[in-house]
Parts: structure tokens; C-alpha cells; sequence
């Protein structure tokens, strides 16, 4: 039942040697291609998609069909936690995420609970169980959340922001009150990982989004504390198998010797990062996920595969790295871009580890 046929990405997590270099991709299910958008329309919403464990587990599975990916990740998002919270969660038409009661008075922040994840988020555990039976062993689960920070800008903001002005101002005003807010959703992010991992998820990944757009010690402070709390609360092992974690702060690339040091397995990283400076000052603590620009994914097949070819040069073949995209994929990345960017990681990470990658195909 746990024999995994593919466990070269969590391998890569614990930095053990691999084949090849392993890859998956952020949002790998979803609006660039056309039979997410089929099933989709046939739900009647997004919403709807992550609400049916037997939806979500189709779309999980889509990309698994058209490409040889070395991981799944449960169909979901990151608000479902705030909405069990009671924030009201719901998607304007073409405008993002928004909650109907965001958090702005100092009673509704002292209200906040922790939701109990088999309670409140039942529909994403039954989802978490449902995808792991489906898997049937081919390739690991990944389970994940928001950071505590990130869940805490849609939280204040009530929506996606491009300042920040609600959130930074109860940081600077109230500082007290944002602290209250992310001691419940640090408590609320963990009780929602380990129930993940409880259902079935084979690794974790925390999204903190939008970490980097705090000011530097702030950031210290309101977003890397509370991953720290939450990553040293997490069910190391089920089943008798270590279940790893990553930690992927977007804008993050000058704190990773800090983020690479609260005890998670992985980092990941943006387009913006030099992985081999970052493998540098990372030492070998941590393994490494990323980092090709998404848009790459829109340029011509032969750039595609040239740019993945040097993401992997600069890693190198030393064991500890998952390949992804910096940041999740655009919707409007042609489907058999995909398909030349995986074959591209397999074939030329193998040749790297022969140490054949230098030669030009047919050379
Ligand atoms: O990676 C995967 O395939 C798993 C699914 C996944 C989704 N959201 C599906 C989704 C994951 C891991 C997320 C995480 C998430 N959600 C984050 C953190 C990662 C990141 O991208 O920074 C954030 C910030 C959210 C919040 C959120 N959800 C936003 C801002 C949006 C709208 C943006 C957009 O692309 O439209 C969503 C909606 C959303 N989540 C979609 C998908 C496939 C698109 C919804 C649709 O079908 O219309």
C-alpha cells in the first residue's frame, strides 16, 4: 500500500541520490488546460472544484495523464482555511479571491478560532484520501497551505492587494493585533498540515506568498517566526515514512540562510535567485525547489528547453534539488510546452549525473 513506483521526488526532498532530477509544477492543475477548464464549467465553479473530493481528485490527476510529473499536489487553496474560519470566502468574476467579512475590528480578530480540520476542512481531508487512493502508489501526494502571514494579507485585506496598505498598517499601528492573528493561523496551518498528512499527503508545502513584500526586520518578525512555529509542529513521519516540508517565500532569496535554518527539508526558490549562490550559502542543510522563470513556459519549445537546461546547469548534479517554476504556471502557457519542459529535466538531468551534459544532442 505505501510501495511508491516513483519516490524520486521525495527522495530529492531528503537530499538522498536520485536518477534524475525530479519535477513538478506550482498550480500544474488548472486554467491552461483545456480539460481543467471542461471540468471546471461542469462543477460550476472553482469553489465547487475544491468542495468535491471526487472533482478535485480529477483535476489532480489531469496533468499526471499528459505529462510524466514526479509528484501530485492536492487540488485545493490556500483560503479554505480562513473560510473555515468563518471569513466568508468567494471569487468575484475574473477578479481573485475576496472574503465577505475581512478581519478589521479588534473583536473580530479576538473572535478568530482554530478551525478543526476534520470539521471544518472534512472536504479537503476526504479529498487528500481520495487522490492518495487514486495515486494508487505512482507518484507522492503533496499537501500544503498558506503561511500564516500570506493567510493573514487576504484575512485584512479581504482580497489580493498591490500595497498591502490594510495589513502593513495594523503592523505598524497594532502590531498586537496582527500577533493574534498569526498565533491562531500558525496554530490553524499546522493542525491543518498534520491532518493532511494524517489523510494521506507524503509531503507538505507552505506558501508564503507574500512574505517578500515585508520590510526586513518585519519580516523576521511576522512571517518567518510563525513558519518556524508551524514547520517545528509538523508530524515528521507517517507510516513509517519522513514526510518533508518545504518552505517557498516568494522575494524570499535574501533570507534564505535564515529560512533554510527553522528545521524544514526544502526551500523553495523564485526566478530572481542564483541557485548556485543560493546552494553556496545554504550549504547542504536544505534541499532546493525551483526556480525557472514561468514565463519561460510562453516562449518558443527550443527557448524552453534551453532555459530549463540552464536551471539545471546551475544547480548542478549534487543531490538535494526538485525542479518547478519559480512561482506558479500562467494560465496562458501552451500545453505542449509542458511536455518539452519535462522531457527536457529527465533527459538532460540523467546525461548531467553521467556526466555527459555538456555535449550538444547528437554530438
Ligand atoms: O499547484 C496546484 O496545482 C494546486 C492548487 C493550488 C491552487 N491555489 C489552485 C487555484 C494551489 C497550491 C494554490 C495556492 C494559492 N492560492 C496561493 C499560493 C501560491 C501562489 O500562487 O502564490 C495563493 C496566493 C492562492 C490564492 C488564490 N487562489 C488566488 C490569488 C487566486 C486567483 C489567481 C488566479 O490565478 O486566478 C486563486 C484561484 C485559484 N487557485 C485557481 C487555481 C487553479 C484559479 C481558479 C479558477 O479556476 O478560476
Amino acid at each position: 500500500m505505501n510501495r511508491l513506483h516513483n519516490d524520486t521526488f521525495l527522495r530529492a526532498l531528503l537530499r538522498q541520490p536520485t536518477d534524475y532530477t525530479p519535477l513538478w509544477l506550482m498550480r500544474q492543475a488548472g486554467r491552461y488546460l483545456p480539460e481543467y477548464n471542461e471540468t471546471r464549467a461542469r462543477a460550476g465553479s472553482f469553489l465547487k472544484l475544491c468542495h468535491s473530493p471526487s472533482l478535485a481528485t480529477e483535476v489532480t490527476l489531469q496533468p499526471l495523464a499528459r505529462y510524466d510529473l514526479d509528484a501530485a499536489i492536492l487540488f485545493s487553496d490556500i483560503l479554505t482555511v480562513p473560510d473555515a474560519m468563518g471569513l466568508g470566502l468567494y471569487f468575484a468574476d475574473g477578479e481573485g479571491p475576496r472574503f465577505e467579512r475581512p478581519l478589521r475590528e479588534e473583536w473580530e480578530i479576538r473572535a478568530l478560532e482554530v478551525p478543526d480540520p476534520y470539521v471544518h476542512l472534512g472536504y479537503v481531508m476526504d479529498a487528500v484520501a481520495e487522490i492518495r487512493r487514486a495515486l494508487a502508489g505512482s507518484v507522492p501526494l503533496i499537501g500544503f497551505s498558506g503561511s500564516p502571514f500570506t493567510l493573514a494579507c487576504y484575512m485584512v485585506e479581504g482580497s489580493g492587494s498591490d500595497d498591502f496598505r490594510h495589513v502593513k498598517t495594523m503592523l505598524y499601528d497594532r502590531p498586537d493585533l496582527l500577533h493574534h492573528i498569526l498565533e491562531v493561523n500558525a496554530r490553524a496551518v499546522t493542525d491543518y498540515l498534520n491532518a493532511q498528512i494524517e489523510s494521506g499527503a507524503q509531503a507538505v508545502m507552505i506558501f508564503d506568498t507574500w512574505g517578500g513584500a515585508l520590510a526586513h526586520r518585519a519580516y523576521r518578525e511576522f512571517s518567518l517566526r510563525y513558519l518556524e512555529q508551524v514547520v517545528s509542529g509538523l508530524k515528521r513521519e507517517h507510516d513509517g515514512h519522513r514526510v518533508p516540508s518545504v518552505v517557498f517565500t516568494k522575494g524570499g532569496g535574501q533570507w534564505l540562510e535564515s529560512i533554510a535554518a527553522i528545521g524544514c527539508d526544502a526551500v523553495g526558490l523564485d526566478w530572481t535567485v542564483d541557485p548556485a549562490q543560493a546552494r553556496a550559502r545554504v550549504g547542504d542543510r536544505v534541499a532546493l525547489q525551483g526556480n525557472l522563470d514561468p514565463m519561460v513556459l510562453l516562449a518558443s519549445p527550443a527557448a524552453v528547453a534551453a532555459q530549463a537546461r540552464e536551471v539545471l546547469d546551475a544547480f548542478g548534479p549534487a543531490p538535494g534539488h526538485v525542479f518547478n517554476l519559480g512561482h506558479g504556471i500562467s494560465q496562458r502557457t501552451p500545453p505542449e510546452n509542458v511536455a518539452v519542459l519535462v522531457d527536457t529535466v529527465h533527459a538532460y538531468s540523467r546525461k548531467q549525473r553521467s556526466g555527459n551534459a555538456e555535449q550538444p544532442a547528437g554530438a
